[in-house]
């Protein structure tokens, strides 16, 4: 199949997540709001982008910063009203940009009204709505859980003597998907917001809806992750996707990704090969795992990272596509830490050559790119290792049960400070005032100290800033179809300090050059480079030849010859 015959616009964007809380505050209450989107949609429209992805912005109480919904309706309070939201889309929609929403539909907060019906009795109609397990049954087989204070699945509840499944934190109820009465209820609210005008769905956790609701006792002393399939991929999966696709996304010209954990190779396009109608996208970890230990989840250290094998990663999720199906790509969110402490250099010297060199990587695959807000500069790490400066529940009860059993507590802080989640969710650097012009007040996380020299105002200013580089590698990716839709080839495969591709659609060929390293490289390749044209670089010259500097980035046309 010719790869344009796949055309699509959801393909062809380039995706912008916002984070509400920490983008911009306007009413100095420490916290971002929706008004303070709204004041800055001329700034994201200066990017380029096409789509935003907002967090969950509705009613929550917060456990999880807005993954606990108690009300699918409603706008949170802390973030403003749906007068506010109403406007923000228009003001998007005004500017060309689209609008998708997260969609928390595993689980909701144990004070939204269905959780508080269902928990009053065992005969309450919204009873089913969850996973309940009557105690005179016994104990229940262990699950673990990633937020909860003991690592415990299953909640002891009182009023009705009996226990409820939460994967995530107890304040986290698994919805029960086997009850179609929740699903109809799940449809009717994405038609809500799609009626709005909203323009799509990130849908979080999705590949958990569906699980092994018999609970069978698991066998002792698995070991961490091992425990994944009876979480997630269960047997109604496909079933339920189908469902959701024939009763809501085939209603509407709009766009969907999913957050895949768990999705391999092998059974990725069960979910978004376009004639099995489930999803249209999704996004897999595979390449999150960069430096950390498939043991015990923590941040081994800046060696323990293979770029050959990470190379390989992107290789063989683009193959799948090739046919059937599309993927994405992103190298930050606000379950990650910052793209260029992880994956870059975080150092004086090569921050932003290193920032800029991650962009053109992003910037340059077969895959829609979902970029964080903040990397757009290249905002870093903040690299804590006092507890007292988290506010993510995750963090905060996973180091105090370590810290209560004995556990390895000042490790998984010194992991965390490489790794934690609100490293990715300190608020936007916009200038070098107090609190980086994010807010008047107490900013509800600490704003990254670095903003005296690394924010918005001061790269605006400047033709060769990180930003300034985004802005220029996202003109060049939506000028170019075979930046988008060319065929992917790794050359110099081998290679431990550079990843670099051709990108071939019709005549066109280019090659993607990136040294993701802090040295001089040489990339072996028979390509002669002498006469190809640079597209996009990140030094100021370049010298058509196969040395790359320290965190050099090159996109070259190459010359065709053979036509
Ligand atoms: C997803 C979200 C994450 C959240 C979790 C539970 O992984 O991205 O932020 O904590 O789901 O909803
Ligand atoms: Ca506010």
């Amino acid at each position: 199949m010719h790869p344009l015959a796949k055309r699509n616009w959801w393909k062809e964007v380039v995706v912008y997540q916002v984070y509400p809380r920490s983008f911009k505050d306007t009413n100095g209450d420490g916290i971002g709001d929706l008004k303070g989107i709204i004041e800055k949609v001329d700034y994201i429209k200066s990017l380029g982008i096409d789509v935003v992805w907002l967090n969950p912005i509705y009613e929550s109480p917060n456990d999880d910063m807005g993954y606990d919904i108690s009300d699918y309706r409603a706008i949170m309070q802390q973030f403003g009203t749906m007068e506010d939201f109403d406007l923000l889309l228009t003001r998007l929609h005004q500017n060309g940009i689209k609008l998708i929403m997260d969609l928390v539909v595993n689980h909701t907060s144990d004070e939204h009204f269905w959780f508080k019906e269902s928990r009053k009795s065992r005969t309450n109609p919204y009873r089913n709505f969850y996973h309940w397990w009557d105690a005179e049954k016994g104990t229940p087989p262990y699950r673990w859980s990633i937020f909860d204070k003991e690592s415990n699945a299953w909640k002891y509840d009182k009023t009705t003597d009996s226990y409820y499944f939460h994967i995530f934190s107890e304040k986290q109820p698994d919805l029960n998907w086997e009850n179609k009465e929740v699903r109809k209820a799940v449809y009717e609210m994405m038609k809500f917001w799609l009626d709005k005008g909203i323009d799509g769905f990130r849908l979080d956790v999705i590949t958990c809806i569906s699980k092994d609701t018999r609970f069978p006792v698991l066998e002792e002393n698995m070991p961490v992750g091992a425990w994944f399939p009876y979480y997630s991929k269960g047997p109604h999966l496909h079933e339920y996707l189908e469902e959701m696709n024939r009763e809501v996304f085939a209603k509407y010209d709009c766009m969907n990704v999913g957050e895949a954990s768990g999705i391999s190779i092998e059974d990725a396009l069960l979910f978004v090969d376009e004639e099995r109608n489930e999803l249209q996208t999704f996004y897999h970890f595979d390449h999150t795992g960069f430096g950390i230990s498939k043991e015990n989840f923590m941040y081994a250290d800046d060696n323990n990272r293979d770029l050959v094998e990470w190379k390989k990663i992107f290789d063989k999720w683009d193959k799948v596509f090739v046919d059937k199906g599309w993927g994405t790509i992103y190298l930050g969110n606000h379950d990650m830490s910052r793209m260029v402490s992880r994956f870059g250099n975080e150092s004086d010297a090569y921050r932003e050559r290193s920032a800029k060199m991650l962009q053109t990587f992003l910037l340059s695959m077969r895959a829609t790119p979902y970029i964080y807000n903040g990397d757009e500069i290249g905002m870093v790490n903040t690299n804590h290792t006092q507890i007292e400066n988290y506010r993510d529940v995750y963090t905060i009860n996973y180091y105090n049960q370590l810290k209560q059993k004995g556990g390895d507590y000042q490790g998984f802080l010194n992991s965390h400070a490489k790794i934690s989640r609100d490293n990715g969710r300190t608020p936007m650097q916009w200038d070098n005032t107090a609190h980086a012009g994010f807010t008047t007040g107490k900013p509800w996380l600490a704003v990254h100290e670095n903003h005296n020299i690394l924010n918005i105002q001061e790269q605006e200013s400047r033709p060769d800033s990180v930003l300034n580089y985004f802005r220029k590698m996202i003109q060049l990716r939506k000028q170019c179809d075979t930046l988008i839709y060319g065929a992917f080839e790794l050359i110099d495969v081998n290679n431990s300090q550079i990843i670099a591709y051709t990108r071939q659609l019709n005549k066109e060929k280019l090659l993607v050059v990136l040294n993701f390293s802090d040295s001089q490289a040489v990339l072996n390749t028979t390509i002669d480079l002498k006469n190809s044209t640079t597209l996009i670089s990140n030094y100021e010259q370049t010298a058509n030849n196969c040395i790359c500097r320290p965190y050099e980035a090159v996109i070259y046309q190459l010359e065709t010859s053979n036509n």
